[in-house]
């Protein structure tokens, strides 16, 4: 099987990389291309279309995305663009070739106010440009009979940008200083890793079943509950020496230029039977995702600062 991955250089693409199934073979793209990697800017729908037709994938992996959340509200065109263009461009060029379309989304096409877990058939209710422009991504996407959506939520790894990462950091700064660590805590959903979401993708691309799919790693979080545990996690793991003091915020104690849902856990109940896949606790991924940080760190001879 042939698949165009987009995103390359982002966090899910990196793991969906050092996962690729052997049967798969990989066509990697990213916006400025690099070993081994295509050029190619999401951006530019006609380019999406060309890679289409030159390559002639079985699949495309769309995982590259614009993904500032709140910088998308001051550039909602080049937002759209990416987010709705490049896959309304891939589905358009995969009709003709009749190849699939695996297109990434996320909670924030949701606005939160259910209180309780949003099911895939759920319509979508965005609060900022981001989320919109997802939503019309999705809507793009699934104008290809053989296309699937797969939304996720609060996507972390060992490598990339990510709160994980940040938080790690923002412990060693807060221990040194003295200074506890203010966390959002009334906003809640599920993190995710890298890892279990590429095994989630590769059975997606792979087989049939309902075109909306939903996939979290188990459990539910607020960012502040998330934060803890990365400094608890972290000390166990040997990558912290000792945890911040972590402080629970409210969301109007920590503007920020994009709304954000209060509550966007997704109901990945059905999805994780249909792609025959375990859930694991979120907790449990994290420690994980610490071990191969710890890992990374200690093959780049990266030190480990307090
Ligand atoms: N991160 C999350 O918390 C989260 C939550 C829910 C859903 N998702 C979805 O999951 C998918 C994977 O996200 P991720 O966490 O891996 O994001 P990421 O680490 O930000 O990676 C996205 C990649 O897309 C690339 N990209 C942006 N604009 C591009 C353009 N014009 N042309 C080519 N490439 C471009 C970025 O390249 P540059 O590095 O050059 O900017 C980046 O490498 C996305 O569809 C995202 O919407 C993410």
């Amino acid at each position: 099987m042939k698949v165009l991955l987009t995103g390359a250089a982002g966090q899910l693409g990196q793991a969906l990389i050092a996962t690729k199934p052997p049967q798969v073979e990989l066509i990697a793209t990213s916006r400025c291309g690099g070993e081994g990697v295509l050029a190619l800017d999401l951006a530019d729908a006609a380019a999406c279309r060309a890679a289409v037709q030159q390559h002639r994938p079985d699949g495309v992996l769309n995982a590259g995305a614009y993904t500032a959340v709140d910088r998308a509200e001051s550039e909602p065109e080049l937002a759209e663009a990416v987010n709705a263009g490049a896959p309304a461009a891939f589905a358009e060029a995969l009709t003709a070739t009749g190849g699939r379309l695996l297109q990434l989304s996320t909670d924030f096409v949701f606005d939160g106010a259910q209180g309780h877990p949003y099911a895939p058939e759920q319509q979508p209710s965005p609060l900022g440009v981001y989320g919109a422009s997802k939503a019309a991504g999705e809507a793009a996407a699934l104008q290809l009979p053989g296309a699937r959506v797969l939304r996720t939520s609060w996507v972390y790894g060992p490598v990339g940008r990510n709160f994980c990462l940040t938080m790690l950091r923002l412990h060693r700064e807060r221990v040194a200083s003295g200074q506890p660590l203010a966390v959002v805590a009334d906003q809640v959903g599920c993190p995710t890793s890298t890892h279990t979401l590429a095994a989630a993708c590769w059975r997606a691309i792979g087989a049939g079943g309902p075109r909306i799919l939903h996939w979290s790693d188990a459990g539910a979080a607020s960012w502040y509950d998330f934060a803890v545990a990365i400094g608890e996690l972290g000390v166990a793991a040997g990558l912290l020496e000792r945890a911040a003091r972590v402080v629970p915020i409210a969301t109007a104690d920590y503007p920020t230029t994009a709304r954000r849902p209060s509550y966007s856990l997704l109901d990945c109940s059905g999805s994780r039977d249909g792609l025959g896949l375990e859930p694991m606790h979120w907790r449990a991924a994290l420690i994980e995702v610490l071990t191969e940080v710890l890992t990374h760190a200690q093959r780049c001879n990266t030190p480990l600062s307090g």
